[in-house]
Formats: C-alpha cells, sequence, structure tokens
C-alpha cells in the first residue's frame, strides 16, 4: 500500500504541474487541503484515504482504474447493500431489453450495482454522487481497504445494539468525522444500512444521516462469500470508479459502449411544476437536463437505456425513442408502507 502511494503521488504531482496547477489551486478544485495535496505528493500522508486521491482525480480529470488482464469469470454475487430503487426484482426485464452485445459498460447512477453484478461486464465504469457509497465501493479494489471494511463491519456487529446505533449514526455531526479514512465511512454506511429502519439511505437538510434505528437484536452487516466473490470479480476486470456527477461521468462513452441511466425517479403526481431547482434534489430540471444527455449519448453511437416512472412527463421527454412500459413492485419507499405495484419504463434507443 505504502509503495502504491508513493507511485501515487508521484503521479499526482506530474498531473498537477502539467495542468499548470499550483497545489493551492489543486486544494481549491479538489477540495482537499493543500497540506494533505503536499503530504500525498510525497507519500507521507499517514491518514491518506482513497476518498482524497478520488477527489484529486476527479479534479485533474483521472480515474481510479485497474490495470490487470480481464478474464470472463462469472461469480455468483449481488448488492452488498440495499439501495433505495434497487432493481433486483426488475433484472430479468432489464436484460430482455439489453443491446446484443456492447463494449464497455457505464453505470453513472450505481446505487446499490444490481444490474452490474448480474452482468459482470469486462470492462465497466461506475459512478454515483454519494461519496460514502463510493468510498464502499473502492473498499473492493485494494486488499488492504477490502481487509480493513472487513474488520470494522466485524467490530460493528460486535458491538451493535440500539445505543450503539446512535452513537455511529451521529458520528457525521463531529467536525472530524471527513477526516475520518474513507474505510470508516464505508464500514459505517453499511453497518448503517443493515441496522437501520428499511434498509434506507436518507440524510437532512444538512446532510446528516437521520433514519431512526431498525430495532435489530443482531445485524449481519455482510454475507462473507458475497464479500470475498466482489472482491475476486474486481480482481478479475477492468474498471473505472468515480464519485462525479452523471453528466461527467459518461463524457468518456464512445459508440457501442453501453449506458445503464437509474435516476432518481420522477415523482408519479407528474405535477409538472418546475420546483426542484435545490443543490441536491432530482427534481424535474434535473431530468431534463438527463434527457440532454441521453440524446447526446445517443447522437455518438452509445446504446442507452434508461428506467424511469411511466409518468407523461418522462414519455414526452423521450419521445421518439423506444418506450417499454414494464411493471415493478416498489420495495422501499420514504415511510416504508409503499409497496404495491407500479409502473415504470425502459427507454432504449435501439430496438
Ligand atoms: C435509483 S438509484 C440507483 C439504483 C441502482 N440502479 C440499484 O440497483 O441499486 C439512483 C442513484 O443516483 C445517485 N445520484 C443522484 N443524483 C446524482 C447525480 N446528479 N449524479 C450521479 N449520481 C446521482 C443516488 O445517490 C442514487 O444512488
Amino acid at each position: 500500500m505504502l509503495d502504491e502511494l508513493v507511485l501515487l503521488g508521484k503521479d499526482i504531482k506530474k498531473w498537477r504541474l502539467e495542468a499548470g496547477l499550483s497545489q493551492e489551486k489543486l486544494a481549491e478544485l479538489s477540495g482537499v487541503e493543500r497540506a494533505q495535496i503536499s503530504r500525498i505528493e510525497t507519500g507521507t500522508a499517514p491518514g491518506i484515504t482513497y476518498m482524497s486521491i478520488l477527489k484529486i482525480y476527479n479534479s485533474l480529470g483521472k480515474k481510479i482504474y485497474s490495470n490487470i488482464e480481464t478474464d470472463d469469470k462469472v461469480f455468483d454475487i449481488h448488492p452488498f447493500v440495499k439501495w433505495a430503487g434497487g432493481k433486483g426484482q426488475l433484472l430479468e426485464t432489464i436484460e430482455k431489453h439489453l443491446p446484443t452485445s456492447f463494449n464497455r459498460y457505464f453505470e453513472p447512477f450505481v446505487g446499490g450495482g444490481a444490474l452490474l453484478f448480474k452482468l459482470q461486464p469486462k470492462s465497466f465504469s461506475i459512478n454515483d454522487n454519494n461519496q460514502e457509497l463510493i468510498a464502499a465501493y473502492s473498499c473492493f479494489c485494494n486488499d488492504i481497504l477490502f481487509n480493513e471494511l472487513k474488520r470494522q463491519l466485524d467490530e460493528h456487529e460486535s458491538l451493535h445494539s440500539e445505543e450503539y446505533y446512535y452513537q455511529i449514526r451521529d458520528l457525521d455531526k463531529d467536525t472530524n468525522y471527513g477526516m475520518l479514512p474513507s474505510v470508516n465511512h464505508a464500514a459505517r454506511l453499511i453497518y448503517l444500512n443493515k441496522a437501520c429502519f428499511n434498509g434506507l439511505y436518507r440524510v437532512n437538510s444538512k446532510g446528516y444521516f437521520n433514519v431512526p434505528s431498525g430495532k435489530k437484536q443482531k445485524v449481519i452487516c455482510y454475507d462473507r462469500k458475497n464479500f470475498d466473490d466482489i472482491r475476486r470479480f474486481f480482481k478479475s476486470r477492468k474498471y473505472v470508479i468515480t464519485n462525479l456527477d452523471f453528466e461527467e461521468a459518461v463524457k468518456n462513452a464512445k459508440a457501442g459502449d453501453f449506458v445503464y441511466f437509474d435516476p432518481p425517479y420522477d415523482t408519479l403526481e407528474d405535477k409538472n411544476s418546475f420546483t426542484s431547482y435545490s443543490k441536491d434534489s432530482f427534481g424535474k430540471a434535473e431530468q431534463i437536463r438527463l434527457a440532454k444527455v441521453y440524446k447526446e449519448l445517443s447522437n455518438r453511437g452509445v446504446y442507452v437505456m434508461l428506467s424511469n416512472h411511466n409518468t407523461k412527463f418522462i414519455n414526452e421527454l423521450y419521445q421518439g425513442f423506444h418506450i417499454n412500459v414494464v411493471h415493478a413492485k416498489r420495495m422501499i419507499n420514504s415511510n416504508g408502507d409503499g409497496r404495491g405495484e407500479i409502473e415504470e419504463v425502459l427507454i432504449t434507443n435501439y430496438e
């Protein structure tokens, strides 16, 4: 790990200088402190996290990627977190609508990654703007992080109680929380996901996780075999993991690649009111921006599939594409009681 960090630091310094950036400017662009950048560049940062490296990479337009030979081995794997909008139960339907063949696989709203783990493409690019979720995926890229993640999850399991849950949940209110290694963030996310009410991920307007405890006596944080197989899966594939906005994440998709968009869905009320401009919510304006990106990719010869609610607004946005109506059981909603059947659409730019 240490050798890897020295090499990473050298690369970062080279790219920074090539881009004509001072350490101060890179600090401003990436949100990582200048002193930390200096330590990273000299390979002497003790508490260095994959997250700060990822932030620096993103701001320099670089990606974290694997550079090993890929193989085709198929693994029996599934998402390691329960995620709102998870596509587990729609997988068979989605598979029927896949392009017959494609080069790289892009999933810019990866969430729990149900389709990624099902398809197990040889070469993929996954992204989500949830930093902690991406910190968790990043732990599957490296044995040291992976083993530390499992160690911390074992600890969370053994210490679990109602009181402990709230102690871990409220860590993000501590001003030093951001300084913790990303593997701690990842372990906390997974533990909370398993121990909280209904497996929800929800933060309040201040960005604090605010889901109450699921009141479980015992919490199993991870399926050992699934974890080990996901690690093997990552080892055997060529991939890129980013923590960007979706538009940035698909910039490099080329003709013949396949992009699957599974964004936060349009609201079922479909009031067509343009009220959701707030920074983090995915309102009508974001759906419009996404449709624009979808069309640009389509014009470039990229295969594109998108899932969403079957609303009038979405049907209008994607007029002219292939709109397939499918039925899904709603697994999670914000109050946990909406488990009926709903209509969704799978929109493709190919037959
Ligand atoms: C419907 S979920 C994806 C579910 C996923 N397909 C699964 O099977 O679990 C949408 C995801 O988009 C992410 N997201 C929301 N806004 C985003 C944005 N602007 N750019 C990238 N990701 C975003 C959320 O963090 C969330 O994980």
